[in-house]
């Protein structure tokens, strides 16, 4: 792997590390599903282990820097003006949860307000996708590129449900709606349930477009960068640049993104 830097060892490393773990418990669950005792404690094992390793690691490799994480929040660096890494050490937990082998390990840096480094890792396919500022996406050794699709008909698209306790009902119908829109005019809608991995799905090109609302930048901020160095748009649904603060994002291939806002905004209008 010629392309990666220092930083991206750095990452890839500690990911690398949280994900044994992480292996070991979702075994564990893959095999309570069909007992009486509840998956639901090795899943929280596995994301607290997992987010202590990652964090030693980090802290190992760069002592000032800070954290904003989702288990244990926001972590003031010994500098302050260091950069501070985003860490989502188990994105997809429901599937983990279920025994769906769909989750993965996201870290991303952020350096005075912008999104530099990251990496998203799925360690059951052993698929390292990562991204630097200027320094192109890539997964494991090969270069990523968006897809070439034009037409929202041959596109496939991405997308999140809300969740029971997220948004209000008024909420909910809307993403009902935008659905129906998209899933009119395109070849088809995934609902995988990991937003880091659907974001290194549209960098990749497997998918040519993904929405969603109300994320945390820990879900996004790896995923943002690896699409806009793999040549895709990413914005918030008023084509602004504000997805990774306000967690509501349409990430797609440049030639889609335009069409995908136009009709999600114009589905909720109706
Ligand atoms: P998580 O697996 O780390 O919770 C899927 O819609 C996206 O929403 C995932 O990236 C998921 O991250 C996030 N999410 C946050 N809270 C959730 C919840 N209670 N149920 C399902 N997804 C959740
Ligand atoms: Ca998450």
């Amino acid at each position: 792997m010629a392309t990666r830097s220092a930083l991206i060892n750095v990452m890839h490393k500690a990911a690398t590390a949280a994900s044994r773990g992480m292996l070991r418990d979702f075994g564990e669950v893959e095999n309570l599903q069909v007992s009486r005792k509840g998956p639901a404690d090795f899943v929280s094992r596995a994301d607290t282990t997992a987010e202590r390793v990652i964090k030693s690691e980090l802290l190992k490799a760069r002592p000032d820097w800070g954290f904003m994480m989702e288990e244990s929040g926001t972590i003031i660096g010994a500098d302050p003006d260091a950069p501070v890494w985003i860490v989502d050490p188990l994105d997809g937990t429901t599937n983990f949860l279920h025994g769906i082998p769909h989750f993965a390990i996201s870290i991303a840096v952020k350096d005075k307000g912008k999104i530099t480094a990251g990496l998203v890792f799925d360690p059951l396919r052993h698929e390292y996708f990562f991204a630097e500022a200027g320094q192109g996406a890539y997964i494991n050794d090969r270069r990523l590129r968006v897809s070439g699709r034009r037409q929202m008909a041959e596109s496939l698209f991405a997308t999140g449900i809300p969740f029971l306790g997220h948004g209000d009902a008024e909420a909910h119908a809307r993403f009902g709606k935008e659905l129906y829109r998209i899933m009119g005019v395109s070849s088809g809608v995934r609902r995988f349930g990991s937003a880091a991995l659907d974001l290194a799905y549209v960098a990749a090109g497997r998918y040519d477009g993904f929405w969603e609302r109300g994320l945390q930048s820990w879900d996004i901020a790896a995923g943002i960068l690896l699409v806009r160095e793999a040549g895709g748009f990413v914005s918030d649904f008023a084509s602004r640049d504000r997805a990774l603060d306000s967690g509501d994002i349409v990430a797609a291939n440049p030639a889609i993104h335009a069409e995908l806002l136009k009709c999600l905004n114009a589905a909720t209008q109706d």
